[in-house]
């Protein structure tokens, strides 16, 4: 007994102290935030500032050079790590490609990909873990904050750019209209717009913002959601621009992140475990296994959990081996094991219960089912042919 109080304690220690010595520091989070957010800006910017070769805007071309510049300045300062010359390469050669007025598409998509490149190499924790508020939540927030430069309803004004502008805000992820509101990132907004926002009052702010742009829209079709489960839940939610995928996924997206709290029925439970294990893969990865650990609860409880009894009724095995996944991980999270050690684990565990989504949304059902309704049609056409023949052949005697 009193071992397992020792133990107990020592995972406690483990599990608080260690983001004391973690690799990524709030420095750090700032400095990668600023460059995102500086990349952002030339995605979506750049288009005004040149069209096909031709310049239309000198001041904002030379502020995307700028940008490129500065972005590069940013990452030299984070740690060293293998793959940050392959970022300060990529970052040098979007420089470039504004240096030579590269069309819009091919510039906004090197940013785009430079900025996921470096949330990927800093491990940026791009999305909140808890499904994000209604839009309505952050509204008074947004009258006392936001109305005197965007408007009642983000049309814009004098002050600040028209929120509602569908293209503009296509350009956008959700985590890139919370950086926006970064009070640490001396970005678009002066300290005494955002200085006292939390997080989560920036998250919801981001979803007040991205629901005018798609005000009084009907919702996308359901199949749609079932086409890309993973642009209903979190991280996929937040992180993908709508401007970079097809038609149908693009206005379904900007719908769907404008209404995240009537979205979360039609996200597939292991999805939102498969999307939690991937934000916890961050932190952890980041030194955060405080946060890490929250999320492997939260993807055990809500995404797991739920179908675990139907999981098992099909396959008690593979129940079996998730179940003791889940705890193995669990331990070594908790006991702060070795990263490589830890990421192989989530992987496996990711991969297992991929398998155990195919197991039970499977369509195997379905095909035994058109297979009956095959056969008992073809039964039924023979019965009915064989009829035919005999009463033929009968009439046929009788003449
Ligand atoms: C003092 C005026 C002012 C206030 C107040 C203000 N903004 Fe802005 N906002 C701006 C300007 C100017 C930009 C454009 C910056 C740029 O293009 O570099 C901007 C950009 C943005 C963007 C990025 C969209 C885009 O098209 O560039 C978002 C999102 C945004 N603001 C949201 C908010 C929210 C939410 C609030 C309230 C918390 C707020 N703003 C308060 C002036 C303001």
């Amino acid at each position: 007994m009193r071992y397992q109080w020792i133990w107990l304690c020592f995972c406690f220690l483990a599990l608080f102290l260690q983001p004391l010595w973690a690799q990524q520091s709030p420095e750090n989070d700032r400095l990668a935030a600023r460059a995102s957010n500086l990349l952002s800006y030339i995605a979506v910017d750049y288009g005004d500032a040149i069209d096909e070769g031709r310049l239309l805007d000198t001041e904002l071309y030379q502020l995307q050079q700028q940008h490129a510049l500065q972005a590069l300045q940013l990452v030299q300062q984070l740690p060293a790590r293998p793959g940050r010359a392959t970022l300060e390469k990529s970052i040098a050669e979007l420089g470039q490609a504004i240096e030579h007025r590269e069309s819009a598409k091919k510039v906004r998509r090197r940013a785009n990909e430079t900025a996921d490149r470096l949330a990927a190499l800093y491990q940026m924790q791009r999305s909140p873990a808890h499904t994000l508020p209604a839009a309505t939540l952050a509204m008074p927030l947004y009258r006392q904050r936001c109305v005197s430069c965007h408007g009642e309803q983000g049309e814009g004004g004098a002050g600040g750019p028209d929120l509602q502008d569908a293209t503009r805000i296509a350009n956008f992820s959700l985590y890139d209209l919370y950086n926006t509101l970064d009070p640490t990132v001396e970005g678009a907004h002066e300290g005494d717009v955002d200085g006292t926002l939390s997080a989560w009052q920036r998250w919801a702010l981001a979803v007040t913002v991205a629901a005018f742009s798609v005000e009084g829209q009907l919702p996308p079709s359901v199949d749609l959601a079932e086409r890309y489960p993973a642009l209903v839940g979190l991280p996929g939610m937040a992180v993908t621009r709508p401007v970079e995928l097809p038609d149908d996924a693009a206005s379904a997206l900007m719908w769907w992140r404008a209404h995240p709290h009537l979205v979360r029925a039609l996200e597939p439970p292991l999805a939102r475990a498969d999307g939690l294990l991937r934000l916890a893969v961050t932190d952890y990865r980041g030194g955060d296994s405080a946060g890490a650990y929250h999320k492997l609860m939260l993807a055990y409880r809500e995404g797991y959990l739920p179908l675990r009894a139907q999981i098992g009724a099909r396959d008690e095995v593979l129940i079996t081996q998730l179940q003791a996944r889940w705890q193995k991980l669990r331990r070594q999270v908790l006991t702060g094991a070795p990263n490589a050690e830890v990421i192989a684990s989530f992987q496996d565990l990711r991969a297992m219960l991929a398998v155990a989504q195919a197991r039970i949304g499977s369509p195997v059902g379905n095909e035994r089912g058109y297979l009956w309704a095959g056969l008992l049609f073809a039964l039924a056409l023979t019965l009915t042919l064989g009829l035919w023949w005999g009463l033929r052949r009968r009439k046929l005697s009788r003449l």
